[in-house]
């Protein structure tokens, strides 16, 4: 039977499964901005999208229960995705990432997601701790991880390929990270 990831409610965000509907997305998708500091490209095509969607789907089935759809809880509307990927189970961590479409941004709503899915992650699932990596001229995710209460470990060097660069260019990344310990 597949896993579903719970739902989670803020004030004004339902974070919900994905669902094939959220291919609406695609508009972000396929927006360089929105890309920008990732290391996938903006998608040329909504089947491109649909098989990141499918892929997710798979997980569900493998009991992956922590990729979800950032929605308007007002229009209903998906605003982005966040998720915890490179879980450990043996060692109890996992890494958090997030995006959203540019209309939303610098309204609080990554903050509010991120919030909600550490406090889910920490009190309900059995993670100890939590990490997240961004590139390290990506000035918005930084001040996101540290309003959400995480922690400057370091800045890992010519660590991944990201469109910030030429995806030719190795770039820096600086990690940050919360423990459950120091989330209340
Ligand atoms: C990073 C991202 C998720 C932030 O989402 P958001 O909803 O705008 O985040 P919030 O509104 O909660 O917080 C953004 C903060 O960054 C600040 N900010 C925005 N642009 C900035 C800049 N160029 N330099 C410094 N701070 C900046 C905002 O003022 C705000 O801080 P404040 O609350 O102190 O004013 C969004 O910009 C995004 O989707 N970017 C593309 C994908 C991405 O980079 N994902 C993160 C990968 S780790």
């Amino acid at each position: 039977m597949i896993k579903e990831p719970k739902t989670l409610e803020t004030e004004r965000l339902v974070i919900r499964r994905v669902y094939s509907t959220d291919i609406t997305l695609f508009e972000a998708t396929s927006d360089p901005e929105v890309t920008k500091y990732e290391p996938w490209q903006p998608h040329e095509n909504v089947t491109q999208l649909m098989e990141y969607i499918n892929q997710v789907f798979d997980r569900y089935e493998e009991g992956h229960i922590t990729e979800w759809t950032i929605e308007d809880a007002e229009s209903g509307e998906p605003m982005g995705m966040i998720n915890i990927h490179n879980v450990n189970p043996v060692h109890k961590h996992g890494e958090l990432g997030f995006w959203l479409a540019k209309k939303y941004w610098n309204k609080g709503y990554a903050t509010e997601a991120c919030k909600a899915v550490l406090y889910y992650a920490f009190s309900e699932l059995s993670f100890q701790r939590i990490h997240s990596i961004t590139a390290a001229n990506n000035s918005s995710c930084i001040r996101v991880l540290d309003k959400i209460g995480m922690t400057y470990e370091g800045t890992f060097r010519n660590y991944m390929y990201l469109n910030c660069t030429d995806r030719k260019t190795l770039s820096d990344v600086k990690i940050y990270s919360v423990l459950k310990d120091e989330i209340n």
